[in-house]
């Protein structure tokens, strides 16, 4: 067997991708409902008003992931709808969307695993400065705790931050996330601010609940190669890893900030933000280091006079890759999913070796792994061979990492659906199920089918093509 029975494979989703209903139950808006209506952020003037509806056909969604035999469903909790005001009293009505969540999830045996924050900020701690301003840090530690109160007997993990990388630098540098800001030195503000989130947040949720709930921190940590052996490029590789891995894991997991970042950064004199005492309120290592990854890159020093071609420039021009101008990333190659990021599953295994190497026996899950393709529906099915063959090979790799001796206890596809992929709208299709956006019908792709032989035969080997044969 490749995977134990023990091995989680779940599924994955977050509250502004699929639930719709952006403006019932009490809900306010969040700097994604405002990045939508700002003209020309999201592709096609898209939003999240209805997304996949899920707030209301949650107990549908459920049935069908039951039907798929999903062990996990990782699911975020949208601020704004449980506090509308971002700080203060809870709203009834949003938490109880939650907490009928989780029961249907139990009723079918699947586990409920919630992340606190997926990105959508409440509008109104943005009009305070949003992630600049350390007091959002300590408002998300009271959200934290008072959530870990509300369901604290329904969660059965926790998660504090999504992919904190990108609320910061394409939130505040890049400007290509809401709430699409350009700006430096708020960039790193948010980095320090984010890392502060978690270490109280996570201090809040251990208060309530004690040691027995998991939580977790969610990274989409980078796997950047140097272009060549010279040593500039290695260099170059190592200031994208310094400014996208190491500003997290540093205060995080070591209680540090790194010297690198700041000589990096050198254009930024004042950290005054980051006071006395608070790398040892960001040192909280979770108890899972969650893993979200999707593809590799090359980069290497930018030649003289050669305009730096940072990935991720978007529609802005600006680059979410603070201080690092002199990088420049090359094209990629070979064959690429819709987003434009290459397939090398080796990447997840040299990821999870390195972590394993660097914090021994720290227990890891991939939070998200998959693949948006351009899907078609013929007669009712979607043969999306090209996903298969994606999630066959970065099992393997979680395989491999795992047999090697890494601490890898779960895996999360992303996603459970088609959904809103942020500035792209509703352009890029990850879901293992198929929706159409009229009709709200939900059709399993084949990799959905296939990801359930995995889940009963929990062996990439004989899955074999069972899949293949469903009506
Ligand atoms: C990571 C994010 O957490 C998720 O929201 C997004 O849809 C996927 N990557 C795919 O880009």
């Amino acid at each position: 067997m490749t995977f134990s029975k023990q091995f989680v494979l779940g599924t994955a989703t977050a509250s502004y991708q699929v639930e719709g209903a952006v403006a019932e139950g009490g809900r306010t808006p969040s700097i994604w409902d405002t990045m939508c209506r700002t003209p020309g952020k999201v592709l096609g003037g898209d939003t999240g008003d209805v997304a996949c509806d899920q707030y209301h056909l949650f107990r549908d969604d459920v049935a069908l992931m039951a039907d798929l035999e999903v062990d996990a469903y990782r699911f975020s909790i949208s601020w704004s709808r449980v506090i509308p005001d971002a700080v203060g009293p809870i709203n009834p009505e949003g938490v109880a969307y939650y907490r009928a969540l989780c029961e249907e999830l139990h009723s079918r045996g699947i586990k409920a695993v919630a992340t606190l924050y997926h990105w959508d900020l409440p509008q109104v701690l943005e009009d305070r400065g949003g992630w600049t301003n350390r007091e959002t840090a300590f408002a998300f530690a009271d959200y934290a705790r008072a959530m870990a109160t509300e369901l604290g007997d329904v969660v059965d993990m926790w998660s504090t931050l999504n992919e904190p990388w990108c609320s910061s630098y394409l939130g505040y540098a890049s400007g290509v996330h809401a709430p699409g800001r350009t700006d430096d030195l708020a960039a790193l503000q948010a980095v320090h601010h984010l890392n502060l989130a978690h270490g109280l947040g996570q201090r809040a949720l251990r208060e309530v609940l004690g040691k027995d709930v998991p939580v977790c921190l969610t990274l989409n940590l980078h796997v950047v190669d140097p272009a060549s052996d010279a040593p500039e490029d290695v260099a170059a590789a190592r200031r994208i890893r310094v400014v996208g891995n190491e500003a997290f894991l540093g205060p995080v997991m070591d209680g540090v900030l790194p010297d690198e970042l700041r000589e990096i950064t050198r254009d930024i004199t004042d950290w005054s933000f980051v006071q006395d005492g608070d790398l040892e309120l960001c040192h909280q290592v979770p108890d899972v280091l969650g893993i979200n990854y999707y593809s590799t890159s090359r980069a290497r020093q930018a030649d003289a006079g050669e305009l730096a071609s940072s990935g991720g420039h978007g529609e802005t021009g600006a680059s979410p890759w603070v201080g690092c101008d002199d990088v420049t990333f090359l094209p990629v190659e070979g064959p690429t999913t819709q987003m434009g990021w290459n397939i090398e599953p080796d990447g997840l295994y040299r990821l999870l070796m390195e972590v394993e190497q660097r914090y021994p026996g720290l227990e890891m899950m991939i939070t998200e792994n998959g693949a948006g393709f351009d899907d078609e529906v013929v007669g009712g099915r979607v043969h999306d061979i090209r996903r298969v063959d994606y999630l066959r090979g970065h099992l393997g790799a979680v395989e491999r990492a795992v047999a090697d001796g890494a601490n890898v206890t779960g895996y999360f596809l992303w996603s459970l659906l088609d959904n809103f992929e942020w500035s792209w709208g509703y352009s890029k299709t990850f879901g293992m199920v198929h929706v159409d956006y009229e009709t709200q019908q939900r059709t399993p792709k084949d990799s959905a089918y296939w990801y359930r032989d995995l889940s009963r035969t929990r062996d990439l080997e004989t899955v074999g093509d069972a899949w293949v044969a469903v009506p």
